[in-house]
């Protein structure tokens, strides 16, 4: 029997994200490829044109799978009734700007948006929030939509976790796929802490550390990190815009990872122990997502963070009992205090 299909909310979807993320949705990329999508458009007034637009190519583009689209400025009719929020609506930022300049005008959009979503949106409503800095904006919209619980919104670092993937596999030459479990700690800004001490790589001769595989720990520790770290700002400075192809598509994965579950995510669960503290031995497969934090590796609670995560029936649970080295200790502690920072100065924007 056919599946009855699922609102999916995409927010700034004239925007250039928007216009690469909206007909992977239609087409089955997020959602699965019996999925059927409702997609509902938000967009402010002036971008309402552009919208419409949007809309016709995606009635042009004839996708079986879509099955209604909502495009509109009103906010309360783009939130009714969704399963699945992508908050992707804000200022990006421009050559030679921090998140934090961002911060006042987005911090502002996600303190209405979210009572809108708390009101209206379905029941246990996924939530995904882009929009830079995205952490901290998901921090306000969770705390001004008390309805939706603290479980139902994250932010994106999967876009980050997915370039350190890309990294690892042009260093060594071996496909991305072969490539799993590295971490994305933190804020999604240029302190986040891309670790690879767990990550491994698939070979004829079993699963082998990234660590013995790529051996310099020179380049692991500095241009490894640091490329990563400022992927977004090389990639502003190429194309004189920020990344949308790969965010997109990044979203995808985050949202499709957390509702249909990460690959070994339920026999995790169930044997908690397939997940050893060290690489070799036999491990499940992790991805990154930024979650309420409830304190674990000592990251202080309350903050949106980005842990490894693993998950099953659209629920997610952080990896737990990673050993962290002094090294990785300071970098996850740094990045912590850039949250905590940012916390504190976006609710001083919103005094
Ligand atoms: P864009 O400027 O092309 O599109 C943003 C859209 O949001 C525009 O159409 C704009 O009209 C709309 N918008 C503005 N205010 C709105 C509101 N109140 N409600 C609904 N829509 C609104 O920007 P983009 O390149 O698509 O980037 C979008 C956001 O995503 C930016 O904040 C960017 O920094 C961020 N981003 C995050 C990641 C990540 O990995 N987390 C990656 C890339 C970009
Ligand atoms: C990215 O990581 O590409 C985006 O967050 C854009 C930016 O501002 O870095």
């Amino acid at each position: 029997m056919a599946k009855e299909p699922v609102r999916v909310l995409v927010t700034g979807a004239a925007g250039q994200i928007g216009y690469a993320l909206v007909p992977m949705i239609a087409r089955g990329v997020m959602l699965g490829p019996d999925q059927p999508v409702i997609l509902h458009m938000l967009d402010i007034p002036p971008a309402a044109e552009a919208l419409n637009g949007v809309k016709m190519e995606l009635v042009d583009a004839a996708f079986p799978l879509l099955k209604g689209v909502v495009a509109t400025t009103d906010v309360v009719e783009a939130c009714t009734g969704v399963s699945i929020a992508v908050m992707v609506g804000g200022f990006p930022r421009k050559e030679g700007m921090e998140r934090k300049d961002v911060m006042s005008k987005n911090v502002a959009i996600y303190k209405s948006q979210a009572s809108a979503l708390g009101s209206y949106a379905a029941a246990n409503c996924k939530v995904l929030v882009v929009a830079n800095p995205a952490n901290t904006n998901a921090l306000i919209l969770k705390e001004f939509a008390p309805s939706i619980s603290e479980k139902n919104i994250t932010c994106l670092t999967r876009l980050d976790h997915n370039r350190a993937l890309g990294q690892v596999s042009e260093r060594l030459n071996v496909p991305v796929s072969d490539v799993k479990n590295v971490i994305i700690w933190g804020n999604h800004s240029s302190t986040q802490y891309p670790d690879v001490n767990h990550a491994t790589v698939k070979t004829p001769a079993g699963e082998k550390p990234v660590r013995e595989l790529v051996a310099n720990d020179e380049w692991l520790h500095g241009e490894f990190i640091t490329t990563v770290q400022q992927r977004g700002a090389a990639i502003i400075k190429a194309r004189k815009l920020s990344s949308a192809l790969s965010a997109a598509s990044s979203a995808c994965d985050h949202i499709r990872d957390w509702v249909l579950g990460t690959p070994e995510g339920c026999i995790e669960r169930k044997h908690s122990l397939l997940i050893f503290s060290s690489v070799g031995t036999l491990q499940g497969t992790w991805v990154s997502m930024g979650v309420y934090s409830d304190g674990s590796y000592n990251v202080p609670a309350g903050l949106i963070y980005s842990f490894p995560v693993t998950c099953c029936n659209g629920v997610w649970t952080i990896v737990q009992g990673l050993p962290i080295d002094d090294l990785s200790r300071k970098k996850l502690d740094l990045t912590a205090e850039e949250l905590t920072e940012e916390k504190a100065l976006a609710y001083s924007c919103l005094s």
